[in-house]
């Protein structure tokens, strides 16, 4: 950069413009030193307001309409309702089918094989498991780690609404065939589904494999880490 200019310098400029028939210059006013790093902290105080509100929210609809919760046949065999947990302000939602059994005797969503699976992916993608938001569709345990029935999905899908609702990603990726087709209300396979972005209520929503699948079939990673990357780019971040 070179020496500010002086003011008898500009006073010269502006006389010549003058002559020239020049009436008025743009002038940008000066950001005055600070006032990047004061915006910073006030954007930084209302993220923090913003993702306590969220942590609220959460915590009210787990109280006052999911704890204790009878309203499907899950209920009767289950050790723990597993909620769902990470950033309440994440901007990337992650949605499993159910819980299995490690899940449903810690209260915490894909904490076994398919969980470390999956951990590794978001580990992959730049993310911590706090950065993100885990769930499921439905929030607590069919036995014998079956598919979770109509009526049990009918029962729990409105929860999750919810807590997709307060947290507002910017993207959501669906794991698995019932994730998949029960968030976009389709039948198509999602050996079909899988790489394309859907919406799900205007939010983003890529369908791909399950990390369960993932175990049983490792050559498929490589599309799952496809679709992992068409969400990176549409979140303006780096695969890592
Ligand atoms: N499989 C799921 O779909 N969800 C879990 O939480 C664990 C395994």
């Amino acid at each position: 950069m070179g020496e500010p200019l002086k003011k008898e310098d500009i006073r010269r400029v502006l006389e010549f413009y003058r002559a020239i028939g020049v009436e008025s210059v743009p002038c940008e006013p000066k950001a005055r030193p600070g006032t990047k790093a004061k915006a910073r902290r006030l954007k930084t105080a209302e993220q923090k307001k913003g993702r306590e509100e969220k942590q609220k929210a959460l915590q009210a609809l787990f109280n006052e309409e999911i704890k204790g919760c009878t309203g499907c046949k899950l209920s009767a065999g289950r050790h723990n309702i597993v909620f769902g947990e990470g950033n309440p302000a994440a901007r990337l939602m992650f949605i499993g089918e159910a819980p299995g059994r490690e899940e449903d005797l810690q209260g915490r969503p894909f904490v076994g094989d398919a969980g470390k699976l999956l951990t590794s992916l978001i580990e992959k993608m730049g993310f911590s498991r706090e950065d993100v938001f885990i769930a499921n569709i439905v929030k607590c345990r069919p036995e014998g780690n079956r598919d979770p029935e109509e009526d049990e999905i009918e029962a729990c899908l409105p929860f999750l609404k919810k807590q997709i609702g307060i947290i507002a990603p910017e993207a959501i990726m669906a794991l698995g065939r019932v994730a998949s087709q029960t968030l976009l209300g389709t039948t198509v396979q999602i050996s079909r589904l899988r790489g394309n972005f859907k919406s799900y209520e205007g939010i983003p929503l890529m369908p791909t494999f399950h990390p369960a699948y993932l175990l049983r079939n490792r050559k498929d990673k490589a599309l799952t880490w496809q679709d992992a990357m068409q969400v990176l780019k549409l979140l303006g971040m780096d695969a890592g």
